[in-house]
């Protein structure tokens, strides 16, 4: 019998590995846009042939290593489980879509409801970010930390939006986040917005709504890196998605004020 330590260090060990293949798989399938099969799931909400092939490679790979695993995914479903890995295929899918390199494969580790291990790897800046619950975050082997911006006018924050919040709710929180002086954006891809929050990248990222395969890897990046994040997985949230604020400690509470989180 193994200990719960063990099994955790042995799929830390594997993740790695496993983001930068399915990434490969990925940008192979970016780079020969005539076979990306562009689908819409709904409006502004992109599928491609790539997406369900990821999500099978990343399904296979997780059966043949951790056979008592289950996977959550965002196109083949699933549910909660003591050792559950949430894996996102592509997150920025509508990046991907147009041919735009900002997307992510993005792999979380939970165990009985605890968020232990993460990575997003993102292919086309051979970006490799992972995080192990008490062992610190890296991007590409070096440590990361989050900003120490305290500032909100020399603040750059990331609003994410998709089609599942009213607009109006969107343009409320960007109204904020510009009215208090800092730079807002969206760079549509929640995994990466939450990576580069964890990287200082920006100071931090928002959502209305997103889903636990778009962030599940994020948070565990983002707290080891000394970011605050919400309680995301409160109540329903693994399966049906929750707000979502991942910020620099010195603008956390500016911006749960501001995204009402
Ligand atoms: C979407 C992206 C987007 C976020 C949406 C997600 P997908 O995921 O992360 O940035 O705003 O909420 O649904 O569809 O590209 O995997």
């Amino acid at each position: 019998m193994v200990d719960t330590d063990t099994e955790i260090a042995q799929r830390f060990l594997a993740m790695g590995g496993l983001a930068l293949e399915a990434g490969a798989l990925a940008l192979r399938h970016f780079e020969d846009r005539d076979s990306l099969g562009v689908t819409m799931k709904g409006a502004q909400d992109f599928l491609t042939v790539a997406d369900g092939a990821v999500e099978a490679l990343l399904r296979k790979r997780v059966a043949e290593a951790f056979p008592g695993d289950a996977v959550l995914g965002e196109e083949g479903g699933g549910e909660a489980a003591e050792r559950l890995w949430i894996v996102d295929p592509i997150d920025g899918t509508a990046n991907f879509a147009r041919g735009e390199p900002h997307w992510c494969v993005s792999i979380g580790f939970m165990r009985a409801g605890v968020p232990e291990i993460g990575a997003i790897y993102m292919p086309a800046a051979d970006e490799l970010y992972l995080a192990r619950r008490g062992g610190g975050a890296t991007r590409n082997g070096r440590a990361i930390r989050a900003s120490d911006t305290a500032d909100m006018r020399r603040a750059t924050i990331e609003v994410g939006w998709s089609s599942r919040r009213p607009a109006s709710d969107y343009i409320d929180v960007v109204r904020g986040v510009m009215e208090a002086g800092a730079n807002a954006k969206r760079a549509a891809s929640g995994a990466l917005g939450i990576a580069y929050v964890a990287d200082g990248r920006t100071d931090a990222y928002c959502e209305a709504h997103i889903n636990s395969w778009d962030v599940a890897a994020g948070l565990v990046i983002a707290r080891e890196a000394g970011a605050w994040t919400n309680d995301f997985f409160a109540g329903d949230g693994l399966a049906k998605g929750n707000p979502v604020l991942v910020a620099a400690p010195g603008v956390a509470d500016a911006m749960r004020r501001l995204a009402g989180v």
